[in-house]
């Protein structure tokens, strides 16, 4: 059936492959969600090394320290991950490069599952900054991989199974915290080197999928093994346009040669798409997300929610239901629209939320309705902020500067993901109940960024896109030269 809905493009190998790619987002998602259930044990075990190595107990301020670190250091990893993207798929290929970084999952999970043995909540950061490392990877390199296999007509859809991917991964995280689960004070080491037995898995499949035709094609000239691997991803042995298709682009790349992260910046032409690219990314971050998803435990107890843990897996269900919402209404709606009617939902969800945390202590029903604020926070961030960013930087940019686009919002992702890891805690103390005022403040701003600046995508081609901006780019320049130069805009001129 499905494959005559698209044109006998759906085949076993091709769902395969992207299936086994998207286990790298899966350890995304588990890793981000995996430390949130067992914060109280994980704490304890954190308070008794303490008093194991110097006899006393631990002061208050340094165990905050140290859990904000625990929890932070993993998008440290990542911010580096990510930008090592472009090396490691450009020397060793996108599946051997996904293979091979296997090797950073499999000793985080390690560092991590043994450090309760080895009374070392120092094993347990490097375990979390490595596996942040591998995660910064698969950011880049599963949507890559993804994307260069899909045939043009299915990319937006199977693009979005990477956050989908990501989404499952955090709800697993949640549902295997449970304290019956592995959330417990003995089994909280195996819960986070499960990562471990998710990397085993995908390397015993990863050789079954097939390298990413147009890597072998445009970058390595690689013709026939490309084409056979096409005549199997699609199912038919007619492959003539898709290969024309590459060879057209690798025709192209040679004249918009590829571009340093360096050169992005210092063109006029580029900057505009990727000021848009990094606003885009630090949006979907400092709506503060992660700060449901890393802390959420904690701040249902704050609002006196009495069952916290479940509360918590309520949200990662929200989230999963509502990214296949997304997935299934993208090419209709827009992402414009649905970046702004997300950024505009959640400013609402905030404040809502503000409201609960300060009259809780008047009715238990506050505490309900702050469980509903931030089910719908999420379920807005999933319609828009959560999947679009991701996928539509590459649509912002042509061949030439992908690569280098996609590792500077990447890392600018990860370095927001890291400033409200490391920095909720302390806000949550400082700001109490009106801690959630200042995700609405920054909501608000990028919701006005988004509707002057951000230019609907949805349906145009890469090259009627870039060509925009060219113009744009172009319009700037000429006006800069007309007026007197100032030193900045003497940059401008020179590039
Ligand atoms: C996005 C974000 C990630 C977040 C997740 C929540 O993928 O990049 O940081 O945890 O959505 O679903």
């Amino acid at each position: 059936m499905h494959h005559r809905v698209f044109k006998g493009q759906v085949t076993c190998s091709l769902v395969f492959s992207v299936c086994v790619a998207a286990i790298g987002s899966l350890q995304f998602g588990y890793n981000t969600g995996v430390i949130n259930a067992p914060e109280k044990i994980i704490r304890s075990f954190y308070n008794a090394t303490y008093e194991h190595r110097y006899g006393k107990i631990i002061p208050e301020s340094l165990l905050t320290s140290l859990w904000s670190l625990s929890v932070a250091i993993f998008s440290v990893g990542g911010m580096m991950g990510s930008l090592s993207v472009g090396f490691f798929a450009n020397r060793f290929g996108r599946r051997n490069s996904m293979l091979l970084v296997n090797v950073a999952a499999i000793v985080g999970g390690a560092f991590m599952g043994f450090s309760k043995l080895a009374w070392s909540p120092e094993m347990l950061i490097i375990g979390r900054f490595i596996i942040g490392i591998f995660c910064g990877l698969c950011t880049g390199l599963v949507p890559m991989y993804i994307g260069e296999l899909a045939p043009t007509s299915l990319r937006g859809a199977l693009g979005t199974l990477n956050q989908l991917g990501i989404v499952i991964g955090i709800l697993v995280a949640q549902i295997f915290g449970l304290e019956f689960i592995l959330g417990s004070e003995t089994l909280w080491p195996l819960l986070l080197a499960f990562t471990i037995f998710l990397s085993i898995i995908q390397c015993a499949l990863l050789p079954f999928c097939p390298e990413s035709p147009r890597y072998l094609l445009i970058t390595k000239g690689e013709d026939e093994k490309a084409e056979m691997i096409l005549r199997k991803l699609r199912g038919t042995t007619d492959v003539a346009s898709d290969v024309q298709e590459m060879k057209d682009e690798s025709a192209r790349m040679a004249q918009e040669k590829s571009v340093s992260i360096i050169e992005i910046f210092r063109s006029s032409q580029y900057r505009q798409p990727i000021t848009i690219a990094i606003i885009l990314q630090l949006s979907q971050q400092l709506s503060g997300i992660n700060a449901v998803f890393y802390y959420s435990t904690s701040i249902f107890e704050d609002a006196n929610v009495p069952n916290p843990v479940y509360a918590t897996i309520g949200a990662g269900v929200v989230n999963t239901v509502f990214t296949i919402v997304s997935l299934l209404i993208v090419e209709r709606a827009g992402r414009r629209t649905l970046h702004l009617t997300g950024l505009g939902g959640m400013a609402v969800g905030a404040l809502i939320m503000t409201i609960a945390l300060k009259l809780k202590d008047q009715d238990q029903a506050w505490s309900y309705v702050s469980i509903v604020a931030i089910y719908g926070f999420v379920a807005l961030f999933e319609i828009g902020p959560g999947p679009i960013p991701w996928f539509i930087v590459a649509e912002l940019f042509s061949q030439g500067p992908r690569p280098a686009a996609m590792a500077i919002s990447g890392c600018s992702n990860w370095t927001a993901n890291f400033l409200v890891g490391m920095l909720f805690p302390y806000a949550a103390i400082a700001c109490g109940p009106y801690v959630f005022l200042i995700f609405m403040v920054l909501l608000i701003l990028f919701f006005i960024y988004t509707f002057f600046k951000v230019p609907e995508t949805r349906g145009r081609t890469f090259e009627d896109i870039s060509q925009e901006f060219q113009k744009k780019g172009a319009e700037s320049r000429t006006k800069s030269d007309s007026v007197e130069l100032t030193g900045i805009q003497g940059l401008d001129k020179k590039v």
